[in-house]
């Protein structure tokens, strides 16, 4: 599924951005503020109809300009697709081979586009609910049923929730946690088969990356010893108190563990990023694996927090990979390309072939 062609226009700094793209792997490189970012928040835009550092998409419409697009053209098998995003008047639209998209379900089907950004680290600070979409991302991606699934499961816990405010209990409760108990089950399933199998992968890389041994656990959201039944059960009186589930795969996460204990307490800023950079890798992985594609992953600047050894290791774990590369810079010395691979520069929002 590699992305053949990119148009960009006023995404944040790029201006008439048009580029012709290697299959493999991508360069570019370019001083700060030159529009390194931007190019890749494009292509993350293009894939998940999202961006990776905002929530909000109007953010990334150029100042002075009321619209957006992006446009694409990727390969799948013998095919091609035109894959068009724009956001204009707080709308996005997408459209896919002259169709509006029916859903952004449809654009992760033609290109599955993952990310090692400047906010990496946070996969393993910020709160649970990070990881969780880290997962769940990870195993739509693989299974694209699951969105429904989720999405299902979010919506019986809605009712539940609304009859708890209401005050409902006994008998007239039970009518809304039955089909809570049943969606949990198939969210739960989904995601502890994914988590499983990611866990191999990720103790392999980890070892690699971070001469460290690393491994992942999945917390269902409720305690293990007992089913979700009992601890919804055991829990009648403070979500009826607070009008709100307390225990469920809404609550749900993953445990990143050294040897030494949780990664959260027992590694450096530069190691977490090492964890956080395993985690995609092996998601990466994964996603090969399950899916027989490639898909894209977008390596933001790597050279900027890691020390050379560290960014030799990562640079040994993308060399496998089948997976069309994008990886940006401040300069070629910082990075040392691979030779035959296309080198873009980049500055002050215009990307251009170095040839
Ligand atoms: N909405 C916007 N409109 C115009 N310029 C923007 C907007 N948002 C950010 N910028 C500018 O775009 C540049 C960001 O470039 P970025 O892609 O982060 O650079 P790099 O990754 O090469 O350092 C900055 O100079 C920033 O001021
Ligand atoms: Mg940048």
């Amino acid at each position: 599924m590699p992305l053949e062609r990119l148009q960009v226009d006023s995404v944040r700094c790029l201006k008439a951005v048009d580029v012709e793209l290697d299959p493999h792997r991508n360069y570019l490189f370019g001083p700060n503020g030159a529009g390194k970012t931007s190019f890749l928040e494009s292509v993350y835009l293009l894939g998940r109809g999202r961006s990776f550092r905002t929530r909000q998409t109007a953010r990334l419409v150029q100042h002075g300009s009321h619209d957006l697009t992006v446009f694409g053209q990727v390969r799948s098998g013998d095919r091609r697709h035109r894959v068009g995003l724009s956001f204009a008047g707080g709308e996005l639209k997408v459209r896919i081979d002259g169709e509006t998209a029916p859903g952004m379900a449809r654009l992760a089907e033609v290109m599955a586009v993952h990310v090692m950004g400047s906010k990496l680290h946070r996969l393993i600070e910020a709160g649970p609910s990070e990881r969780r979409r880290f997962v769940d991302g990870g195993v739509f991606h693989v299974e694209h049923a699951y969105l429904h699934t989720w999405r299902h499961y979010r919506r019986v816990l809605g009712q539940r929730n609304a009859a708890l405010k209401r005050g409902l209990g006994g008998a007239p409760l039970e009518v809304w946690t039955r089909p809570v108990l049943a969606a949990a089950a198939a969210v739960h399933a989904a995601r502890q088969r994914y988590v499983e199998e990611l866990s191999g992968l990720v103790a392999q890389v980890g070892s690699r990356l971070l001469e460290h041994s690393l491994r992942i656990v999945y917390r269902p959201g409720w305690r293990q010893d007992i089913s979700l039944e009992q601890a919804l059960h055991e829990s009648l009186e403070r979500d009826t108190r607070t009008g709100f589930t307390q225990v469920g795969p809404h609550r749900a996460d993953i445990d990143i563990r050294m040897a030494a204990g949780s990664v959260r307490d027992h590694a450096s800023r530069g190691q977490q990023k090492l964890i956080a950079a395993a985690l995609v890798l092996a998601q990466v992985r994964l996603f090969g694996q399950r899916t027989g594609r490639g898909g894209l992953l977008l390596v933001d600047d790597p050279a900027a927090e890691l020390d050379t050894g560290s960014l030799d290791r990562l640079m040994a774990e993308l060399e496998p990979l089948a997976t069309q590369l994008f990886l940006t810079g401040l300069s070629e010395r910082a990075m040392r390309p691979r030779q035959g691979f296309p080198v873009f520069h980049v500055e002050q929002g215009r990307v251009a072939a170095v040839v």
